[in-house]
């Protein structure tokens, strides 16, 4: 941007773009929650020991297609990539387009594909990616302040597309998403991250 135009940049678009270039991937963050924090629903990204907790029962050599539902900036994308097969596939979902062109811009990786879409059309989003299911999907969603009706679908469409022996693997701030889970996967794992801002719950839904 030419220096006039920061002249005339209003004061808390001017301050997230400092917090942005300050702090990186934090700061990207940041300005998507400030821009939109009811669909973002988190501050800051997940630390890395959710991280390590989350992906804990991943059976790496069946996971060739994974999915990630909100990536945000991509906290999980590269631990999720270092883990993943060669010829595995991580395919992200997010409906915010300043995360997706992000992620594209930084992530370059052959096996990796960002796309802009809601998680409720995982099964078609899957499907143009050539593959009939997913073994594993991550989710990072905030369902408890998603629209009325979303949360429901996605969780149908998440257990539509996943192969019998898959997981569902959710991490949240409230036991919300795991009282949906239990409507749709009958065996859930449970957890909580405490090292984490704020404390996380942590679920994984079985597809048996
Ligand atoms: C809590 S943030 C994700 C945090 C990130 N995964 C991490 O670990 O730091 C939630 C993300 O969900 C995305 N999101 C919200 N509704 C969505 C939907 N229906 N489909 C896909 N992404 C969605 C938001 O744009 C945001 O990037």
């Amino acid at each position: 941007m030419p220096r006039t135009e920061y002249a005339r940049e209003p004061l808390p678009a001017r301050i997230l773009r400092k917090a942005r270039a300050l702090f990186g991937p934090t700061g990207m963050f940041l300005k998507g929650f400030a821009k939109n924090p009811v669909m973002v629903g988190a501050i800051v990204p997940s630390s890395a020991r959710t991280i390590t907790r989350v992906l804990a029962p991943v059976d790496w050599a069946q996971a060739r297609v994974f999915v990630e539902y909100g990536p945000g900036v991509g906290t999980f994308c590269r631990p999720v990539l270092d883990r993943l097969r060669r010829d595995g596939r991580l395919i992200v979902i997010d409906t915010n387009p300043d995360f997706i062109r992000y992620l594209q811009a930084t992530i370059r990786d052959s096996r990796f594909s960002a796309v802009l879409g809601s998680a409720a059309d995982v099964g078609e989003i899957v499907a143009a990616h050539g593959f009939a299911q997913a073994d594993y999907v991550l989710s990072g969603l905030p369902f408890s302040t998603l629209p009325p009706g979303v949360g429901p679908a996605i969780m149908a469409a998440t257990h539509r597309v996943l192969r019998p022996g898959g997981a569902f693997m959710v991490y949240q701030y409230t036991a919300r998403a795991r009282t949906l889970m239990r409507c749709y996967f009958p065996c859930v794992d449970r957890g909580l991250e405490l090292l984490n801002l704020p404390p996380c719950v942590i679920s994984w839904g079985w597809k048996t």
